[in-house]
């Protein structure tokens, strides 16, 4: 004879309908509530497709982490079907309709319930484990045996008669609590009318272990205890065709496991540890769902994964802190700018910035005539004698343009950079003449004196030209008089744009 006492959390019980259906007024109503020690988390299972489907146990710890578990309830051995209540965190998984036997439970409010239970308790849902028994064996530390024979119902147990019942030795499961609160699993090996024990003998032995309150499970071929998924008792029944014995299938199971945690697989990011999330590196307590990130991990350029920072497009670095390197673009800063004429791209998108002077999608393309500045957004305020410079928007001399031509643009800019004569445009006509004439005449004496002095210089004379002037040819050749000659031309910048639209209304 072998057994092993555990202390630990549980629960449990059911009974006959001419015995007595149980409910509030009835004189039978017996019941037992002790606090409980909460160390570990306990649960009755039953399983499957029809509720109370037989399992082995040794297959529950894998599936509900039990480190103890223990067969509990009656059942019918040829369909699986339970027999008395069984609530299983929370939920009626069999009700007995009243049928009275011994049941052990755990209450929602954190009390172990033994006796007999009411239909009216069973549906409370006070209840969170409850499993039933034949024969309560001890009541508030005495034997109850005797007693509870003549209350319960036979029909519950497969064996006989309640007197066979109770006093044929057999491998026996009983389920209780000490008077500090421990719940304990009882398991004693035998063979029906061989070897174990007898009720009465449980008794005593449940006394001796300072028992207060325990209830009878099935016995006989289903009394099984298995601890971290290995049986660890001799269980009676013979196996299929063999003569060493196998543990049956039964259809509920008293399970004691650490508490889970919520959710039990820590979001995947942690191990459960006695109820606790153990999260991993960089994901924070209590259930691993959020990265320790703050926004400044990735200086608000990025988005914090657990390998570390994944940049939004135009920055770059362990921390995001890093723009793209003139003429890089792009996610993680590998696209190349495509542009021509330009001062780089948009670290995002990769869109051109145009030096003054270009504008397209790729900086291709020169300003039209008339056009200037940033995007050749800005109109040329130059007349037709002059060069509007597409770059400063300027106002400059043809280098082929005549002296008379060149005197115009010159004498036109000199009124508009003085401001001259603002609305008189006779007044504006007069200047302008006499301006004219004085930049032919002064065009021509220097042209003389230049002539008179540099006999050899080099010429590019046209024939409607009196002035040829030594210079240097440029690209676009021109004289540079600096003059400014744009709309908008003193608040030019670089950062600012100025659309088209707004120009040509003004
Ligand atoms: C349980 O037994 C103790 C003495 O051992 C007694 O004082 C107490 O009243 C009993 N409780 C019930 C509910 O019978
Ligand atoms: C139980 O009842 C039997 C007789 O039916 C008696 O011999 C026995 O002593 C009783 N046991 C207890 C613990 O009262
Ligand atoms: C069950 O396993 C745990 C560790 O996995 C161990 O601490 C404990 O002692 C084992 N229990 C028994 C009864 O072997
Ligand atoms: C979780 O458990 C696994 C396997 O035991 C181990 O490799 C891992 O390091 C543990 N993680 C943490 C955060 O403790
Ligand atoms: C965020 O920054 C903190 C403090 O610098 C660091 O400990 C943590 O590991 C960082 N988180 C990630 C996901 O890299
Ligand atoms: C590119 O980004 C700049 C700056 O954020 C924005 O002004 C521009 O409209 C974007 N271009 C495209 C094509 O999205
Ligand atoms: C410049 O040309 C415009 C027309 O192109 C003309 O209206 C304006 O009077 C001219 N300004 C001067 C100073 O000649
Ligand atoms: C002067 O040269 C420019 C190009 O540099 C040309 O567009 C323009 O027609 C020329 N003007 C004359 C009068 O030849």
């Amino acid at each position: 004879m072998s057994f092993i006492i555990l202390f630990i959390f549980l629960f449990n019980f059911a009974f006959c309908d001419e015995a007595g259906i149980l409910n509030a007024q009835n004189q039978f109503l017996e019941e037992s509530l002790t606090p409980y020690i909460h160390k570990h988390g306990s649960r009755l299972t039953h399983r499957s497709i029809r509720e109370c489907h037989e399992e082995k146990i040794w297959l529950l710890p894998k599936k509900e982490n039990c480190f103890v578990a223990i067969n509990a309830g009656y059942f019918n051995t040829n369909d699986g079907e339970c027999l008395g209540n069984v609530i299983s965190d929370g939920r009626i998984a069999h009700d007995s309709k009243g049928i009275q036997n011994s049941h052990f439970g755990l209450t929602k409010d954190g009390q172990i319930f033994t006796g007999y239970v009411s239909e009216e308790n069973v549906l409370s849902e006070n209840m969170l484990q409850l499993v039933g028994g034949v024969i309560w064996i001890l009541r508030n530390g005495t034997g109850f045996v005797n007693t509870s024979k003549n209350l319960e119902c036979e029909k519950t147990e497969e064996t006989g008669s309640m007197d066979r019942f109770v006093n044929i030795v057999s491998a026996r499961s009983a389920v209780g609590h000490d008077k500090d609160g421990n719940v304990v699993f009882i398991q004693v090996d035998g063979k029906s009318d061989v070897d174990g024990i007898n009720l009465y003998e449980m008794e005593t032995l449940l006394q001796e272990f300072g028992l207060v309150n325990a209830i009878n499970l099935d016995g006989g071929g289903s009394s099984t205890l298995v601890i971290n998924g290995t049986t660890v008792n001799y269980p009676s029944d013979a196996c299929d065709g063999q003569t060493y014995a196998c543990d049956r299938k039964v259809s509920t199971i008293l399970c004691v496991h650490h508490p889970y945690c919520n959710p039990r697989d820590c979001n995947k990011h942690g191990n459960c540890s006695m109820g606790e999330c153990i999260c991993e590196m960089n994901w924070l307590p209590p259930n691993c769902d959020q990265l320790f990130c703050s926004k400044t991990n990735c200086s608000n350029n990025g988005i914090c994964t657990p390998e570390g920072c994944v940049c939004y497009p135009g920055f770059f670095g362990e921390d995001c802190s890093e723009s793209c390197l003139n003429g890089w673009y792009g996610s993680m800063c590998t696209k190349q700018c495509e542009c021509y004429n330009s001062v780089g791209c948009d670290p995002v998108n990769g869109t051109c910035k145009c030096k003054n002077g270009f504008m397209g999608d790729k900086c291709q393309h020169n300003c039209p005539t008339g056009f200037f500045g940033k995007n050749c957004l800005f109109m040329c305020r130059c007349n037709n004698s002059c060069y509007c410079d597409p770059v400063t928007g300027m106002c400059e001399i043809y280098a082929n343009s005549s002296l008379y031509t060149a005197a115009k643009c010159l004498a036109m800019n000199i009124i508009l950079e003085e401001d001259l004569i603002k609305n008189n445009i006779d007044e504006q006509r007069k200047w302008y003449l006499t301006m004219t004439i004085l930049g032919v005449i002064t065009g021509s004496c220097l042209a003389s004196f230049i002539l008179l002095m540099f006999c050899s210089c080099t010429c590019h004379c046209r024939n409607d030209q009196i002035l040829c002037i030594k210079t240097e040819r440029k690209h676009n050749p021109k004289y540079r008089l600096q003059v400014p000659g744009g709309y908008l031309s003193d608040s030019l910048s670089d950062s600012e744009t100025v659309p088209m639209q707004s120009l040509t209304k003004s």
